[in-house]
């Protein structure tokens, strides 16, 4: 089954992804494309319209990324949003400038002339502006919509063809119209139908799994008690049942409990053919002696193959491996400018083992963003406190436990931890944070308990509000919620005297210690 598409053909905003999110939840599938998309790669595929997104280029300025024209003759309607619209007035004649005054941020827009882009829209709204060129002049081919106060030409639309066109960005939440402005374009302007539904995309993904299985097929997919991978194997499971079978590797450096919910959920509950490798020895060996946080991650990544490969070789004939893998991995344009980003941290997951372990991929959430995941996991009946888990670091505790990892160090680190998580959760706070946690410091302190001088270690609380992770910010957790904290992990947990808050954001700082 096909479903209607709406191509995001990406000039490098930094808004592009969020383009596409606000698009699917308007239910309307859409991928993100290159700039030079051609025409071939779309026709035959049900194609209901085009958006060109912003971008940090000048249009008229030398090398400034173009689309194919021929896309325009694929006769859909068209939304250009900032540079996007710009391209196609220089296009056909208009004057594009740098601005006298660069506008950024919130403001008024007045609508001058009724269209079915606005249709529902109060005549004056706030919009998110963020340009520093304007259509100067458009050309007659051009009807003007809206002004802005530094920007005459705010919204156009083409007199003969549909092609729409804003200087602001309807796709951010501080352009409160935004979303009816985009389903106007996808609704009333593109006619789609609205038939990306949750229902529908699993649906489909079963029937694509059984079609890349067949019926003697079959798979594995290593757990590693994250959402997406929770979700990939359920997925896997309605589709082929026993024949598929789940690893999850104990490296030991989970959380407490972690293991035991694992097994709660996958074994008991949906009844999944669930492999354990108990493999914590193998890891904190190699680990031994290691404090340098990237070497920390690189051997992490490395027993972790060996220990999967070793257990995906019991799984008798499986050809298939299912991976978590989402959108936002395998989109290929990323931006048509940044190169890839300076490795701040190696990441390790679950996804994407190495090619040498020879297996056919099976990646049922590869066209799917993260809260759709969410979605398909809430729907398949995965219980809430999966499906919304904080994010947890691939390398698990080995990033929150500085300096040298063992035993009775990590034990340590995961008391208080729990008492954190127990604490944050009991007052409520959980669902307004990212994440939040205990780390444990390569420091000793000294201190008095009693009437004696205790020399113990230091553990570090970390509570950050976040939207996607790639910024942060420290929570302002109530003082009483801290003060519980930290006199139970010292009165709880043996061998720790001193607790410390995290007055970090990212940047400067990152989320994880390591
Ligand atoms: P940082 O520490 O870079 O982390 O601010 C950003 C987000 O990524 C998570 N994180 C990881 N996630 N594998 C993962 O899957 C990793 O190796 C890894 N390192 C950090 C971190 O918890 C935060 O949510």
């Amino acid at each position: 089954m096909e479903h209607e598409l709406v191509g995001i053909v990406d000039f490098g905003g930094q808004y592009t992804q969020l383009i596409a999110r606000r698009v699917r939840e308007a239910n309307v599938y859409c991928e993100i494309l290159m700039p030079d998309v051609g025409p071939d790669r779309l026709r035959g595929r049900g194609l209901k319209g085009l958006i060109l997104s912003g971008g940090p280029a000048s249009v008229y300025a030398p090398g400034a990324p173009r689309c194919d024209p021929k896309i325009f003759d694929l006769g859909v309607p068209v939304l250009g949003i900032c540079y996007g619209m710009q391209l196609f007035c220089l296009a056909l004649g208009s004057r594009v400038k740098a601005a006298k005054d660069r506008e950024f941020g919130r403001t008024d827009l007045r609508i001058t002339n009724g269209s079915p882009l606005f249709k529902g829209v109060p005549r004056r709204t706030a919009v998110w502006m963020s340009h520093g060129d304007r259509v100067e002049t458009p050309s007659r081919e051009f009807q003007v919509l809206a002004a802005t106060r530094n920007c005459a030409n705010a919204a156009v639309r083409h007199r003969e063809r549909p092609l729409y066109g804003v200087q602001f960005h309807p796709e951010v939440v501080h352009t409160p119209q935004g979303g009816r402005i985009l389903r106007n374009f996808l609704y009333g302007i593109c006619g789609c139908s609205g038939d990306w539904k949750t229902s529908s995309v699993i649906e489909q993904a079963i029937g694509d799994i059984r079609a890349a299985v067949g019926t003697k097929g079959r798979v594995i997919c290593g757990l590693s008690g994250g959402v997406d991978s929770s979700v990939a194997a359920t997925l896997v499971h309605r589709a082929i049942g026993d024949r598929l079978t789940c690893v999850f590797v104990d490296n030991g450096l989970l959380r407490h409990g972690e293991l035991e919910s694992v097994k709660r959920l996958f074994r008991d509950q949906l009844h999944l053919n669930l492999v354990v490798a108990d493999a914590a020895d193998e890891f904190l060996g190699r680990l031994k002696g290691v404090t340098d946080p990237e070497k920390k991650r690189k051997i992490i990544g490395h027993v972790f193959i060996d220990v999967f490969a070793r257990e995906a070789k019991r799984v008798r004939g499986a050809q298939f491996l299912a991976q978590g893998t989402l959108y936002p991995d395998v989109i290929e344009s990323r931006s048509a400018f940044g190169g890839p980003s300076a490795v701040i941290k190696t990441h390790h997951n679950v996804g994407g083992l190495p090619k040498r372990l020879k297996f056919k991929l099976i990646e049922p959430l590869r066209h799917l963003f993260k809260d759709e995941v969410r979605l398909i996991g809430r729907e398949l009946g995965l219980p809430s406190r999966q499906v919304d888990r904080q994010p947890f670091p691939g390398p698990g505790l080995a990033v929150r436990c500085l300096g040298p990892l063992s035993k009775p160090r990590l034990d340590l680190l995961r008391r208080a931890d729990t008492i954190v998580t127990a604490e944050i959760e009991k007052a409520g706070l959980h669902s307004k944070l990212w994440q939040y946690f205990a780390v444990l410091l390569p420091v000793s302190t000294v201190g008095v308990m009693g009437d004696e001088r205790t020399y113990d270690n230091v553990i570090a609380v970390r509570a950050v509000s976040s939207v996607d992770g790639m910024t942060a910010d420290w929570a302002r957790l109530p003082n009483d919620v801290l003060e519980t904290i930290s006199s139970r992990i010292v009165n709880e947990v043996k061998g720790l005297n001193r607790v410390v808050y995290d007055i970090s954001s990212k940047p400067p700082s990152t989320i994880e210690w390591e």
